[in-house]
């Protein structure tokens, strides 16, 4: 049961997670709120102890002598002699551009499995308040915090030109390793190190979505000593999906500074009186269980409280709507849904859509067993390419002379559901969409608009366009009977300007976009309870934990080719949970790489995630298209296991061309090997399994041979398949007997 304890003689309070403790208090005898403990639990009685030594009451000579030295507090407020990176940065009417403030008040509260800790700042002389949260789950190490940033009075407006959602001071030590994801298009979520020495370290999207090129989410652990089976690491995830920062300060005493939020660059917000910035939020957890117990705990957290939940934070005036399709924070609902397994059309038809053509993959893939088909690009306005009609989102009646009635009547009669390919936030100057409103798009007057794909990015900060996008898509929605949405967002900002609003407020729109965005999510949602959404952004360059509150699935990469797919897989369940990974099986060789590979290995790639289709099925033989059928019929056995098992990666692509990983729900046990490109003899002989009941036997549901649970988790498994060919893979089934 996670709780929060408050001293209230002392003034702190202690954050009690399952295995983990956090520990805050006020300092500068209330003129700051202090950072005291992250990490291994910690007596109560200890609180007082840590509060003494960072309370700041030092006598006058100390504190001379102490100046320089860092001070871990909560948030930082730019002002004084402060040179760290700020968490705050606030410009007054009457010139002052310096925040101070005392600690006004705070608010514990619980909400079923759910404790918040809500510490309200007050600026000393200006109407600025900040409140700063702090959400704990029962049975998890994963501690959730933000910031509210308010106007609390009737004068003239605030200026923000930073306002970051949380700070991370972690534990003096030696020397720190900082991993994180990075990449590009078609090759996203490569899983990187870098050991963080004095100074400063950013991490930063600055094209107003999260990115192919960097993923808002980190590790740290000491002395670069944490495995994957073992090793105390701090971790954290920003919940953004449009510009964002993250900073590593360390100093030369191994103290490290980690901080991020909504990034400043080419931002600021005017907040008007009465107005409330709700910003991101930041997660962060420690574990001592290497970098598999970090990824365990971020998968367990994000089936529980995140996907598809929604934003179920209180919200004022200004704030993003609350909470739409899900429950309020309390609601103990269960893992969201398994997801279906799902055809998609775009590598098999390209822009090349049509109702006969649609409806002759539709029949195949509904052979094969699959339970969603999607119709991705090309269906509607002059698209016949990627130079025309995104924006005019009906029905091209070339290709669909009777609208698209009759191909969702033929998939639900095939007894799948249909799905649709949508990209809202985006124009190609050849459509009617842009003639009708050349004023829409982001731009500055008398400058290029910069094209990328042939397309311009909707200001979706201006109310008409989000009330037009709103209004397309729910028509869209409501006269098809359409059950999953894939929304698109292939190109990132440029010229984020918006001329009307020359002179009042412009650089809001880095976060009102995000905003605008979400909301009309929320909304769409909410009235079509029906439908799911999958993100995707050319790829993946929108993953984060703030959409996946408001999706069911995400595309990691239009990198189909499985071996490439090993890898970027591997980084991505670093943080986010195979339920939500989208994973194709595509033709062979593959349209990008043109890598030849084995049917089986694309699927037992693709199986580790939620298993999809996109190739070219009719020119599959009738030999593939009952291998596939086969194996479809097995993802759907083991599904609950990889969706929402716990995943245990055995071996590491990162390490040589094999890889191996392992997924335990209950009684159920999975294990999946990929080898590679190899001189014969470089899979190893067995495998050792982990997460395993020492004291139990298990059967291999295929062969029928029975193990002991030590013996797999010692010696291992002998995996099947041949070892000496290249591009080889395995799965293994494996229930749990009784014990011996
Ligand atoms: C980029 C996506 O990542 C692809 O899967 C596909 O939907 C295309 N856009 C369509 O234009």
């Amino acid at each position: 049961m996670a709780e929060i304890w408050h001293d209230a003689a002392a003034g702190g309070w202690l954050l009690e997670m399952r295995s983990t403790a956090y520990a805050l208090g006020l300092a500068d005898d209330g003129a700051s709120v202090r950072h005291l403990h992250w990490g291994a639990p910690l007596a109560r009685a200890a609180l007082a102890e840590l509060l003494a030594a960072g309370a700041g009451k030092m006598p006058p000579r100390e504190r001379r002598l102490s100046l320089g030295r860092e001070r871990p507090d909560e948030y930082v407020p730019w002002g004084g002699l402060r040179y760290d990176e700020p968490s705050l940065k606030a410009e007054f009417a009457d010139g002052t551009r310096s925040v101070e403030w005392r600690v006004a008040g705070h608010r514990v509260s619980r909400s079923g499995p759910v404790c918040t800790l809500d510490v309200d700042l007050a600026d000393t002389v200006h109407p600025l308040q900040v409140t700063l949260s702090y959400r704990v789950y029962d049975g998890f190490d994963v501690l959730d915090r933000w910031a509210t940033v308010r106007h609390a009075g009737d004068g003239p407006p605030v200026v923000l030109r930073q306002a970051h959602s949380a700070n991370w001071w972690l534990p003096v030590r030696a020397s720190w390793r900082l991993r994180y994801l990075h990449g590009g298009w078609a090759a996203e979520t490569q899983l990187v190190h870098t050991s963080l020495t004095p100074g400063k370290v950013v991490l930063e999207s600055r094209r107003g979505t999260t990115s192919h090129q960097l993923n808002p989410w980190f590790t740290l652990d000491p002395e670069a000593a944490a495995t994957e089976e073992q090793g105390e690491l701090w971790s954290g995830a920003l919940a953004w999906s449009g510009s964002w920062k993250l900073v590593f300060e360390t100093n030369p005493g191994g103290r490290v500074h980690a901080c991020g939020g909504v990034n400043d660059f080419d931002w600021a917000y005017h907040l008007a009186p009465g107005e409330e910035l709700v910003l991101p939020r930041f997660a962060g957890l420690h574990t001592t269980g290497g970098f598999g117990a970090a990824s365990r705990e971020w998968h367990a957290w994000q089936l529980a409280h995140v996907l598809g939940r929604g934003d179920d934070r209180p919200s004022r005036a200004g704030a993003t709507p609350a909470a739409t399709r899900t429950a309020a924070v309390s609601a103990d609902v269960g893992p969201p849904p398994l997801r279906p397994v799902l055809y998609n059309s775009w590598e098999a038809t390209s822009f090349q859509v049509s109702e006969a053509g649609q409806l002759r993959l539709a029949e195949l893939a509904a052979g094969l067993g699959i339970e969603c088909f999607v119709m991705d690009d090309g269906w509607f306005g002059r698209r016949d390419h990627d130079r025309a009609g995104l924006g005019d989102w009906s029905v091209n009646r070339e290709k669909f002379p009777r609208g698209l009635g009759p191909l969702i009547g033929r998939v639900n009669d095939l007894g799948m559901r249909f799905g649709l390919w949508v990209e809202p936030e985006m124009v190609n100057p050849d459509s009617d969409l842009y003639r009708a409103h050349p004023d829409w798009v982001y731009h500055f007057a008398g400058r290029t608009r910069s094209q990328r794909r042939n397309q311009l990015v909707l200001n979706l900060a201006r109310p008409d366009v989000a009330e037009w996008m709103l209004a397309t898509l729910d028509r869209l929605l409501t006269e098809h009977p359409i059950e999953f949405i894939k929304w698109d967002m292939n190109r990132p900002f440029s010229e984020p300007g918006w001329p009307a609003r020359a002179g009042h407020d412009p650089e809001r729109v880095w976060t009102d976009h995000v905003r605008s965005l979400y909301a009309v999510i929320d909304q769409l949602r909410a009235a079509h309870p029906g439908v799911d959404f999958e993100s995707c952004s050319g790829g993946g360059g929108r993953v984060d934990l703030g959409i996946l509150r408001r999706v069911e699935q995400v595309w990691p990469s239009d990198n189909t080719d499985a071996w490439d797919r090993v890898k970027i897989q591997e980084g991505f369940t670093q943080v986010y949970p195979a339920q939500v990974m989208t994973a194709w099986v595509t033709d062979s060789p593959n349209f990008l790489t043109g890598r030849e590979l084995p049917l089986s290995f694309r699927f037992h790639v693709a199986m580790a995630g939620a298993l999809g289709v996109g190739g070219d099925l009719p020119r599959w033989t009738d030999a593939e298209l009952a291998e596939a059928a086969e194996l479809i019929a097995v993802y759907k056995d083991i599904r609950p296991v990889i969706q929402r098992g716990r995943l245990y990666r055995l071996a590491s692509v990162l390490d040589g061309p094999f890889a191996a990983s392992e997924y335990v729900a209950g009684d159920d046990v999975v294990v999946l090997g990929w080898w590679g490109p190899q001189p014969a003899g470089v899979r190893p002989d067995r495998i050792r399994l982990a997460g395993l009941e020492a004291g139990a036997r298990y059967r291999d549901i295929d062969s029928g041979r029975q193990h002991h649970g030590s013996a797999l988790m010692a010696e291992g498994l002998a995996l099947p398949g041949e070892s000496a060919s290249s591009f080889g893979s395995a799965l293994v089934r494996l229930a749990r007997l009784g014990r011996d």
